[in-house]
């Protein structure tokens, strides 16, 4: 009997194989019946191949395949010969030539699909994760998965090459101080505990430098029970990595390194070192810890247009010492619906107000405004804003700083977006350095750590306020997305009683929850720091992909369901019994569905 092995994938057929016997598997793509010929595109995962069956050469092989239908899965062997002249396809790679069928085998028949893959990307996208491998089998998806791969390959070789080893870190494991919620599972052992699952391998991986191994990375699965977004997943996965005796630059070099090789297998150049930016310069100019560089834009400080301003509520923010601020729009004629509809973006995004001054074409000041500013107020901002000429427009916004420009920066994103001012045939890599050590929190009225509490100060802190201290902490930004982010973490216990005290955190509390760190820290503890690049993100940015969903195998829906294996599902009270567990929630009808 006849062993059906595949001599080569259907699309790597080649000149080299004319007039030779090959075996080929996969999926009918298509079929068509021309009576005495039949033919198929014989699809697997490298591509297409035309197999004919035909009556003349094999009439019980043309008889078998008239039962082929789309996504029948098959193994056949034949002759590959030449396509004659017209009916040769330009388009298809192995479009010279076809398969003559002498010996088929059925090994699956497939029903009609509850969608075409033709038409997968028209369907909903709760059916498309529904039947996920169906999904898996469009070119589109196999391609995002095979680049997802390749990425992930080289960047493990480039960690290797580095002297990093790959270590993995539990998942049943306890909170990491990521500060998102956790997913928690019950331990039917010890009834009444509860394992969390990892928000990242944070605490693990400072421990492996405790252990002396120098340096680790993981491609890590990461659990935050948190709202899901485009680039953002509850479960998802980031390449992690910790070095010992090392500083910013060390851990930057080699992100750089990975980063550039990711963009290389991805067929895009890009060079280092990337640009740097402190929190400060980033967020005072475009409102934000993760600015997109690919567009200008810049968020203007305007206070000295309005310093003596009769305008009431624009007189009350000078007066209580707040923040104006405006961004210079150039040569672009908004009509006034337009620019009713820029307020109320701002209103809706939750901005307080917007006030939009512009210089017509007749060099005349218009806006709501306009009877109330001074005569010389044109020359004024050309003072300040000395490109500002006729037909250009200010969007101006005013209030506490913090707020005023963080919906500036929101405001600049969108007009960035809508009057298509960024150049997306470009990628800008960014680090952003020196983060706020702490972060003031209105609603509790006190002082939180920005990154965690096991993050180094940096330099003179001690003498410095809350508000003033930096941390060693950076983030690398693409397109303005954050793609990834680390620190420089404390290994010396003095500094870290010092840092928990900052923010009133007791010690004993944190000794319950993360004693096992802080002993290591007096048990020989290297200088250590690390990052963290979100895998799903990096290579939905490197693909051009709107959302993560599309470049991870088996995602999550919108309400953190997985529709294919219809999970979360309750569980019977027997079940829950042996974790000593009572459910009191009525009992949800399944999102999954
Ligand atoms: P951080 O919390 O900044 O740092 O996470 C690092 C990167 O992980 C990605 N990411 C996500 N991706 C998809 N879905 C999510 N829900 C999600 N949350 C985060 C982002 C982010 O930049 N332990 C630290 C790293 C360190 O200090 O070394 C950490 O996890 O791309």
């Amino acid at each position: 009997m006849k062993r059906f092995e595949r001599s080569v994938f259907c699309g790597e057929v080649a000149a080299q194989h004319l007039g030779k016997e090959l075996t080929l598997c996969g999926w009918v793509n298509k079929r068509r019946d021309h009576g005495g010929l039949i033919f198929i595109d014989l699809r697997d995962r490298s591509g297409l191949m035309q197999v004919v069956f035909d009556a003349k050469v094999a009439a019980d092989v043309h008889e078998q395949a008239h039962a082929l239908r789309s996504e029948c899965v098959i193994s056949v062997t034949g002759k590959v010969v030449e396509r004659t002249a017209t009916t040769v396809n330009e388009d298809l790679p192995t479009g010279k030539w076809e398969m003559q069928a002498s010996v088929l085998t059925i090994h699956n028949r497939a029903k009609v699909l509850p969608f075409t893959l033709d038409e997968a990307h028209q369907v909903d996208e709760e059916l498309r994760l529904t039947y996920r491998y169906l999904d898996l089998r469009r070119p589109e998806m196999r391609d995002r998965i095979a680049l997802r791969h390749k990425i992930i390959f080289a960047m493990r070789q480039v960690l290797d090459e580095q002297g990093f080893y790959e270590i993995e870190t539990p998942i049943l494991t306890k909170n990491t101080a990521e500060g998102a919620r956790e997913y928690i599972v019950p331990s039917r052992v010890q009834k009444g505990l509860f394992y969390a699952l990892p928000q990242s391998p944070q605490v693990y991986k400072q421990l492996l430098m405790a252990g002396g191994l120098e340096r680790y990375f993981q491609v890590a699965r990461c659990f935050r029970d948190e709202d899901t977004r485009a680039d953002r997943q509850p479960e998802f996965t980031q390449l992690d990595l910790e070095m010992s005796f090392i500083n910013e630059e060390d851990i930057m070099a080699i992100v750089e390194k990975l980063i550039v090789k990711a963009f290389d297998v991805a067929g895009k150049k890009i060079t280092a070192p990337f640009r740097r930016m402190p929190f400060d310069e980033a967020f005072g100019t475009y409102g934000c810890d993760k600015p997109d560089l690919r567009f200008g834009l810049p968020i203007i400080d305007c206070a000295a247009l309005f310093k003596d301003t009769e305008i009431a509520f624009l007189k009350s923010v000078v007066t209580k010492g707040g923040a104006l601020g405006c961004l210079h729009i150039p040569q672009h004629h908004f009509s006034r619906s337009e620019l009713e509809s820029w307020v109320n973006r701002a209103l809706l995004n939750g901005a307080k107000g917007l006030l939009w001054i512009r210089l017509n074409n007749e060099g005349k000041i218009e806006a709501p405004v306009a009877k109330f500013l001074p005569e010389d107020f044109a020359e004024r901002i050309k003072v300040l804003i000395p490109s500002f000429k006729a037909g250009d427009t200010l969007f101006i916004m005013a209030g506490a700083l913090k707020e005023t420009w963080t919906q500036l920066g929101r405001l600049r994103l969108q007009l960035g977006d809508l009057l298509q001012l960024i150049d997306k045939s470009r990628d800008e890599l960014l680090w952003v350095t020196d983060f706020p050590m702490f972060e003031y929190n209105e609603d509790s009225g006190r002082w939180a750590a920005m990154h965690h509490p096991f993050t180094s100060p940096k330099g003179d802190w001690e003498s410095q306020s809350h508000g003033e201290i930096k941390a060693r902490a950076y983030d690398i930004v693409l397109n303005g997305v954050e793609l990834g982010g680390g620190s420089i973490r404390i290994h010396n216990p003095e500094l870290q009683a010092k840092v928990f005290k900052m923010i009133d955190i007791d010690s004993d509390d944190m000794k319950r929850h993360f004693g096992f760190l802080l002993e290591a820290q007096e048990l020989g503890f290297p200088p250590h720091g690390g990052l963290a690049i979100g895998l799903d993100r990096f290579v939905m940015l490197l693909l051009g992909c709107a959302s993560i969903r599309e470049v991870i195998a088996f995602p999550k829906t919108q309400s953190a369901a997985d529709p294919m294996m219809q999970a979360p599902t309750g569980v019977d009270a027997r079940k829950l019994a042996d974790y000593g567990l009572k459910v009191f929630a009525e009992p949800v009808v399944s999102k999954t569905k």
